[in-house]
């Protein structure tokens, strides 16, 4: 989706720069269209099942909330010193709990702006809360560089604590007295 927006951008640039071709797929603005229009389907279905099946199971709440101001500070200071506990990557810290409840909004917004700016006549009420089509545009922009920036960030975090990889896909349980005596 992110490759494909930066073609439909570059047809059109908001701003004064536009992304190397390289970067991007579909060709031209039409292929880059049928590209984004095709995956959005993948993103809204997969979004929404994602979020009913967190919602209704109560993982929402168990997984990624509440989150205490004072926690969430402690665990900003630990993550920037490299210093956070990682002894059981099924619970998450205060600053794992707010970025991904961060990305799920980003994702909402550029979906709610897309949905603006595509079905633009069909959705007023939305194309006006988004500030009109021409701010719509501006608005899926920047949630797309939030979204971008989450995932760059991630895949450090990932980088640096490489267990993580294999807890994201399966259920891996890190024991911190895994391997000792019993
Ligand atoms: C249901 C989801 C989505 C829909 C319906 C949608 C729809 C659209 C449409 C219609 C355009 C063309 C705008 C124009 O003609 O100026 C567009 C552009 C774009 N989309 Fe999406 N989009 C969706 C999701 C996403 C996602 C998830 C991303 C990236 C994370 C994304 C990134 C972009 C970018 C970068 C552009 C170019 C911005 C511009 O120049 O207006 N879109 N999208």
């Amino acid at each position: 989706m992110v490759t494909s927006g930066w073609r439909i951008y570059n047809a059109s640039p908001i701003f004064e720069f536009k992304f190397p071709k390289m970067l991007t797929i579909g060709g031209w603005l039409g292929g880059a269209l049928q590209w984004h229009f095709a995956a959005m389907w993948l993103l809204a279905i997969n979004g929404l099942i994602y979020l009913l099946v967190n919602i209704i199971s109560g993982r929402m709440w168990s997984k990624f909330l509440p989150i205490r101001p004072k926690q969430l500070l402690a665990d900003f200071r630990d993550a920037l010193m490299l210093k956070l506990d990682h002894s059981n990557l099924q619970n998450y810290n205060a600053v794992q709990k707010s970025a991904y409840l961060s990305a799920m909004l980003f994702i909402i917004v550029t979906v709610l702006s897309g949905l603006a700016i595509w079905k633009s006549v069909q959705f007023p009420l939305l194309r006006e809360l988004m500030g009109g089509y021409d701010n719509a545009r501006i608005v899926h922009f920047f949630a797309m560089s939030l979204i971008v920036a989450f995932v760059f960030v991630h895949v450090v975090m990932v980088t640096l604590v490489p267990e993580t990889l294999v807890a994201m896909i399966g259920s891996f349980k890190r024991n911190k007295t895994a391997g000792a005596k019993s």
